[in-house]
């Protein structure tokens, strides 16, 4: 019999891109989320679906009963640094006590694996690069400090229940599947890329450099972009390696792109003018952020298939063009080559 795996947060960016992946893979699905970010139409039908949150302890108990899980993927949270910064209790409280929540119904109910999505935010302003997993841990916001907590919770629910885990700590998810069904569409929406093909596109007036005097070559900030189906392999990846420990990665392509490269790489792949206005700094966010994953490419053999910015940002630009209005406008047909 196949495999069952619940994934909380499975409608959402990152998670769904794993629903995905694992059915490509032949596992049984069960996606959980409230549809406060994630969005129905990113679950396939081969998924089974519950709506529901997961401060809500009664739905997870029938969740559990209802289904036996080999594995549990957890990617429902709250995701914004920004917000964090001014609504810390949202952050701290929810987080946790949702992810709590899961790992209790998921001891009880005897599960044994659980593959967690966690933070580069853990990190905060690392004092060297590349970061790797021996890099101290001191989170740059309420929403990394909520990550690191909900690892330690997993921590000890492998001390004393068993439940093996894996951490990985994701750089700059970005991206989108090539298959043109699945890709990045929040409410607001804050992230770079898709922020800058909108502008390229024209359905935003420009795209706003927050800080251009930063210590880097170009003056913007640096950040280690990883396309999401490299996620989501990473994902299936660990499992095997939770049969007999827990485990902690650290998950980018090891290669910073600055504000600057990101606009230039987008002009590049859709042939558009980018229209650009340099503002001010955004509050917490570090001058560099550059991954090093040498500890999942040796142990389990995991590198990028799509290592580079402009292939990242293509597969973005491709499902943009299809779905400009996100999940919720129409879909464009496929233009003919
Ligand atoms: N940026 C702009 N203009 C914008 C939006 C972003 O200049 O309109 C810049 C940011 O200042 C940053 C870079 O583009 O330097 C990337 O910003 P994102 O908001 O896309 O991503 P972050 O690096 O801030 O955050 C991401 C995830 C977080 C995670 C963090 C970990 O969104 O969830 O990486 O480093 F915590």
């Amino acid at each position: 019999t196949p495999h069952t795996v619940l994934v909380t947060g499975g409608a959402g960016y990152v998670g769904s891109h794993c629903v995905a992946e694992l059915l490509d893979r032949g596992f049984r699905v069960v996606v959980l989320d409230n549809l406060r970010q994630g969005h129905r139409a990113a679950v396939p039908s081969d998924a089974a679906f519950v709506e529901a949150d997961l401060a809500d302890m009664d739905a997870l108990t029938r969740v559990f009963a209802e289904w036996r899980f080999d594995a549990v993927f957890h990617f429902a949270a709250l995701s914004l640094v920004g917000e964090s910064m001014r609504d810390p209790h949202l952050y701290l409280h929810g987080n946790t006590v949702n992810s709590l929540n899961l790992i209790r119904a998921a001891t009880t109910a005897g599960v044994r694996k659980m593959v967690f999505s966690s933070t580069a935010n853990l990190f905060g302003t690392p004092e060297r690069l590349p970061i790797d997993e021996e890099t101290t841990i001191d989170p740059g916001s309420p929403y990394g400090e909520s990550k690191f907590f909900i690892e330690r919770a997993l921590h000890w629910a492998d001390r004393c229940h068993g439940l093996r885990s894996a951490c990985l700590r994701y750089f700059n998810a970005a991206g989108a599947h090539p298959n043109g069904t699945l890709g990045e569409d929040h409410a607001p929406e804050t992230h770079l890329i898709p922020l800058v093909l909108d502008a390229a596109s024209g359905r935003r007036s420009h795209i706003e450099i927050f800080g251009d005097d930063y210590p880097t070559a170009d003056g913007t900030c640096v950040r280690d972009y990883i396309h999401v189906c490299d996620l989501a392999d990473a994902h299936l990846r660990v499992l095997p390696a939770l049969e007999t420990r827990s485990v902690r990665f650290n998950l980018g392509n090891g290669t910073g792109y600055s504000v600057r490269e990101v606009i230039a790489a987008t002009e590049r792949v859709t042939g558009l003018t980018v229209p650009v206005r340099v503002g001010p700094r955004r509050a917490g966010d570090p001058a560099v952020l550059i991954a090093s994953s040498e500890r999942i490419r040796g142990e389990l053999g995991w590198s990028p298939r799509f290592p580079d910015l402009d292939s990242i940002i293509g597969s973005a630009w491709e499902w943009r063009r299809r779905h400009p209005g996100g999940y919720r406008g129409p879909a464009v047909a496929q233009a003919a080559e």
